[in-house]
């Protein structure tokens, strides 16, 4: 009898990435400023196996489907989810790390559009998936820059680091305190009685990326007027001084201020223990989104009103690029279930939409 024949198997890898929240420290990571974040036990997975003819193919339960011929590639105007996987690609080859191909999936329970990045998950993992495949590494930051660099080009967002660093360094139980100029990234033990709570407007973030880049525009020109290249290098005391330069301007940087110094008290309390004053400073956050950055929305706002009359709740803000997404609302653990229903039924009741509310836990990074 014949022997049966051999067919040759391709090994599949898989890779995953989780999604981000970020405590304090809203828009200042392109400012060379502070964040505190954390990853989330929420993110996406990539797994699939290679292939030589120069196609990268990929398939989401959600998203769809796309084929692309790797050579030349160029950011895509259909699908422009693709651009996320595409854009780690392009950068993986400029790397040198000669990619020949690949057929993966996409599965995951990080909601997209929703602030908690699913774009930085996506390309964080298509990344690691990549290294895995050809048998690379690249060290922790290397890979968060080429996961910004991948967005910048090939999805358009001139996003800083925030989200790839958490996705990449976040360590359970701790949030993830990183400053953008020196590139210094430290864990600070995070209560475990305290829990994180989001919740979704259920209002998709449109137009997010045009007006994420004006914002962003809008603080370099406060910092051309306030003579300096970064508004990491001002302080209250020069925006008092300086009254004299336009108004929208004095606004985006009083902001961008007031959250590198609250991040700045975050970690000490953190490393305290005191959380009521950390949910405080979650709370001037908010406010200080809602009227100076002007980067938050009727229905985030409403999230925010309601978490904050609930028992057990601390503090509470918009999370991400804001325009739309989602609130974080930090909770006493006891509580937390009845701060869940609350915050589901109360916004229901006002608008009639039933916002996906739920708790997430701070979980490992990437790396
Ligand atoms: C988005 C961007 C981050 C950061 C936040 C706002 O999530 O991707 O780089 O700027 O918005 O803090």
């Amino acid at each position: 009898m014949a022997a049966r024949e051999r067919v040759p198997r391709i090994p599949a890898v898989s890779a995953f990435a989780p999604g981000r929240v970020e405590l304090l420290g809203n828009h200042t990571d392109y400012q060379e400023g502070l964040v505190l974040g954390a990853a989330i036990d929420r993110g996406l997975t990539i797994r699939g196996t290679s292939r030589e003819d120069g196609v990268a193919s990929m398939r989401s339960s959600l998203m769809g489907e796309f084929a692309v011929s790797l050579a030349g590639v160029q950011p895509q105007t259909a699908n422009r989810w693709s651009n996320y996987v595409l854009g780690v690609v392009a950068e993986l080859i400029s790397a040198g790390i000669s990619i020949r191909g690949f057929s993966a999936e996409i599965s995951g329970n990080l909601p997209a559009r929703s602030g908690l990045s699913s774009s930085a998950a996506l390309e964080v993992a298509t990344a690691l998936f990549l290294l895995k495949l050809y048998h690379r590494e690249l060290p922790p930051m290397e890979l968060a820059k080429l996961c910004q660099r991948a967005e910048h080009r090939f999805a358009g967002v001139k996003s800083g680091l925030l989200d790839p660093v958490m996705s990449v360094f976040g360590r359970s139980g701790h949030a993830i305190f990183f400053d953008t100029r020196t590139e210094e990234v430290r864990i600070v033990p995070f209560p475990n009685d305290l829990s994180l709570i989001i919740a979704e407007s259920g209002i998709e973030r449109e137009l997010s990326d045009g007006k994420y880049n004006a914002r962003r525009e809008e603080t370099f020109a406060a910092a051309r007027a306030l003579g300096v290249n970064a508004l990491r290098d001002v302080s209250f005391a020069d925006l008092e001084r300086r009254n004299d330069i336009e108004p929208i301007l004095r606004r985006r940087a009083l902001h961008i201020v007031g959250e590198n110094e609250r991040v700045r008290r975050a970690v000490v309390l953190l490393e305290q223990g005191k959380a009521a004053e950390f949910g405080e400073l979650m709370n001037a956050s908010h406010e200080s989104s809602r009227k100076l950055f002007e980067n938050s929305t009727t229905a985030l706002d409403l999230l925010v009103d309601i978490a904050r009359e609930i028992p057990g709740v601390l503090g509470t803000r918009l999370t991400g690029a804001g325009f739309g997404g989602a609130t974080i609302s930090l909770c006493q653990r006891s509580r937390t279930d009845a701060a869940v229903q609350q915050l589901r039924s109360g916004y229901e009741k006002q608008t009639g939409i039933a916002p996906s509310v739920f708790v997430c836990e701070i979980a490992d990074g990437a790396a």
